[in-house]
């Protein structure tokens, strides 16, 4: 019987030792918030705008509150002060990245989305944002191209006007084309295989929602990734990504056959000419391998933001027939029935950019951005320990 009472007692030291390691947060000074449940956390409260949630908590908490996710703990920043104190202001303290294995599993720490803040992403990135500057980013050419497309997609929407038509598919092809003069240097027709085939997984990684509620199920907990249905939607996903990896494989090796160095033109042949001649003499990190994940997230980030950015505008003007009208007159008093977009008019559209920027505002492309502290980082009164996730 005395044995019997030992391996009680024993068995619910041990709960309560684990519940305290549960309970316990990362650092005295860890910033306040809700711990949720054992094992998931505050995972099954977050509802399907997590943001709201976590603005709601933080009238509770405050601007600097962390929250347990699964048995993770991460910080939440939840006011612009706050986010501009650490991203901008302590940039290098709080722009690591956590490693969502969901999408480096195929291109491991290759690329700008998904890699870790280093030296070389630096360099990565000030090289990238340079170059597209160049290749087309500045405002007064990238007017050009979105010009130049917009006509091939009011041209479609006028062939099929007066009939329902399913608009995303040709702000894809609206977005991908603008995205892929920058990045290739060429446009797409509408029925090229290779142009469809990448939008058709653009769709499949970013625009599906099951997908996207089983990444962040995934995320807080890694190894659902080897149970079913979970299993099945990781293998999809690995299986998109290579395909995408394998397109841009065939664009980077065509773009090095016909590189020509007195014709630079886009942000592909500017990596090459870079990889060739200037910093990757001695920089190893401008490679082959590097430039096929960094061309595949810009063409993915910027093709998916722009399209959906489009769409919830188009979407906001369907139920809001009051406002559409309002804009239309705007925008025919200020360019005339046919006229064309600039960006030089925009001081005289007032109401249709508080329109766009409140789209923004109202469906928020991307609600969380995952990043980490790369050291130790104090924030207000708080200090957040290196490797959490903010
Ligand atoms: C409505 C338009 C857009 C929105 C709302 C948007 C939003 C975002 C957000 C929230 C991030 C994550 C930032 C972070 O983790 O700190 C991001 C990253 C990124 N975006 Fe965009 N984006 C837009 C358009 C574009 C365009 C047009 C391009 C390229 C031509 C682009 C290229 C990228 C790249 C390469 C990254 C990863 C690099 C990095 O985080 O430093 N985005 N975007």
């Amino acid at each position: 019987m005395e044995t019997w009472w030992a391996v009680v007692y024993s068995l619910c030291a041990l709960c309560m030792a684990w519940l305290w390691s549960w309970w316990k947060k990362p650092h005295p000074k860890f910033p306040p918030g809700p711990r949720g449940l054992p094992i998931v956390g505050i995972a099954p409260f977050l509802g399907s705008e997590p943001q709201i949630t976590f603005k709601k908590l933080g009238e509770k908490y405050g601007p600097v509150m962390s929250v347990r996710m699964g048995m993770k703990d991460i910080v939440v920043l939840n006011t612009y002060e706050v986010i501009n104190q650490a991203y901008v202001k302590q940039a290098s303290e709080f722009s690591g990245r956590q490693d969502l294995f969901v999408y480096t599993q195929v291109t491991q720490d290759y690329g700008i989305t998904f890699k870790d803040y280093s030296d070389e992403f630096r360099r990565q990135k000030n090289f990238g944002m340079q170059a597209l500057k160049r290749h087309g980013m500045s405002n007064k050419e990238m007017e050009k191209r979105i010009l130049r497309e917009s006509k091939f997609l009011i041209e479609k929407l006028r062939r099929q006007a007066g009939s329902p038509i399913n608009i995303v598919p040709l702000l894809y092809q609206f977005s991908g084309n603008v995205v892929a003069s920058i990045v290739l240097g060429k446009r797409f027709e509408d029925n090229d295989p290779t142009f469809l085939l990448l939008l058709k997984t653009l769709k499949i990684l970013f625009a599906d929602k099951k997908v996207a509620d089983s990444i962040m199920m995934m995320m807080l907990f890694q190894n659902l990734r080897y149970v079913p249905p979970f299993s099945t939607t990781n293998q999809t996903i690995k299986e998109q990504l290579q395909i995408l990896s394998d397109i841009f494989q065939q664009f980077v090796d065509d773009r090095n056959a016909n590189f020509k160095e007195t014709d630079v033109n886009n942000f592909m042949d500017a990596f090459i000419n870079e990889k060739l001649n200037g910093a990757g003499k001695s920089d190893s990190s401008f490679s082959d391998q590097q430039l096929v994940v960094f061309a595949r997230d810009i063409f993915a980030a910027a093709t998916e933001a722009v399209s959906c950015s489009i769409g919830w505008a188009i979407i906001c003007l369907l139920h809001y027939p009051k406002y559409k009208k309002v804009l239309m007159k705007e925008i025919s008093e200020c360019l005339g029935r046919d006229g064309q977009p600039s960006l030089s008019s925009k001081d005289q559209l007032p109401k249709t950019c508080a329109f766009l920027q409140e789209v923004s505002r109202f469906r928020i492309l991307a609600p969380m951005v995952h990043h980490k502290t790369t050291s130790d980082a104090v924030l207000y009164e708080y200090l957040i320990p290196k490797g959490t996730q903010v």
